[in-house]
């Protein structure tokens, strides 16, 4: 098998690497997982440092190595807090040190963007980003494009409304960097004015030829759109965001949006869910978010496999 190094960035994937190794992993992963586990990477040790705090990203990357067999050797989701970086350590050292230890991985999230890059740069081990703070969250657009594949039978040629807060919203940042490598993709970005997506999304996605369009009610193209990808407003980064609660209809995913919708499209989450998506939508098929989060375990013990084969 290939060797993967660092998982850093979306855009460092090639499409046939996602269409013929990642997409057939994930699907024999799910194999694996149905018949309780394998031992395929038995020895092999991993460490999971978060920064921020997670619940999907982390346990599914934990027991995607547990069902593989290996064993998750440190783990903190409070960083700041439970590690020595509450005493001021940097993440330089930090990850000279964990590396040091000799893990085969370090998982980890950062609330900084850029961290991940500049965690490789001291690692002596694969590093995977679990998501640096505004920058980027490649497992996540890695489940997300395996997701719509799953759910639709192709990527090229979608159309897909991404809405919320696209301007903080890591995981909308690493999917357009993933769209970009298919053909004749529509984007709508749909938010309000102070959450829009950032110039360095819309610069690559013109030099990818990806057409885009930015407004600000999702009821305006629900009809046009295969996927509707909401997004939570990050209101932990800061509070850019109060404005945006007196406009807040326009972006509600409810029964009002579902009636406007294709009958085969379907709604995406990374979760968690606040109140973007009404409760009552839950019951309609086409919302996918919860099978897209279970692909979350196959696409990351997949992902496993690549960086500790060998
Ligand atoms: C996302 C994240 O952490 O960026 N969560 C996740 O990993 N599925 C989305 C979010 O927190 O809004």
């Amino acid at each position: 098998m290939e060797k993967l190094n660092h998982i850093l960035e979306a855009q460092q994937f090639i499409r046939p690497w996602l269409e013929q190794k990642l997409f057939p992993l994930t699907k024999e992963a799910k194999k694996i997982a149905e018949r309780g586990g394998s031992t395929d990477l038995s020895g092999k040790r991993m460490v999971t440092f978060f920064y921020e705090p997670s619940t999907r990203t982390r346990a599914s990357f934990e027991i995607a190595m547990d069902l593989l067999g290996g064993k998750v050797v440190f783990s903190t989701e409070n960083a700041r807090q439970f590690s020595s970086v509450a005493k001021g350590e940097t993440i330089e050292d930090t990850i000279r040190i964990l590396s040091n230890y000799r893990p085969d991985v370090i998982v980890l999230r950062s609330d900084r963007e850029g961290m991940a890059k500049r965690a490789a740069e001291f690692s002596s081990v694969p590093i995977i980003n679990a998501g640096d703070g505004t920058g980027q969250h490649p497992t996540q657009a890695l489940l997300d494009i395996y997701t719509i594949q799953k759910e639709l039978g192709r990527i090229d040629g979608i159309s897909i409304a991404m809405v919320g807060d696209l301007n903080r919203g890591r995981t909308v940042r690493s999917l357009c960097y993933i769209l970009g490598k298919f053909l004749n993709i529509k984007i709508y970005f749909i938010s309000p004015e102070i959450l829009r997506v950032k110039d360095d999304i819309k610069e690559y996605l013109r030099e990818h030829n990806i057409s885009f369009a930015e407004s600000r009610d999702i009821r305006e193209v629900a009809q046009m759109v295969d996927v509707v990808y909401q997004t939570r407003v990050q209101k932990e980064r800061d509070d850019i965001a109060l404005n945006y609660e007196r406009t807040k209809g326009f972006y509600i995913i409810n029964q009002e949006v579902l009636d406007l919708m294709k009958k085969e499209a379907i709604v995406l989450h990374p979760l968690p869910r606040v109140e973007e998506i009404s409760p009552e939508v839950d019951k309609d098929k086409r919302a996918a978010y919860f099978r897209q989060a279970e692909n979350g375990l196959y696409v990351r013990m997949a992902l496993l496999k690549m960086v500790l084969a060998g």
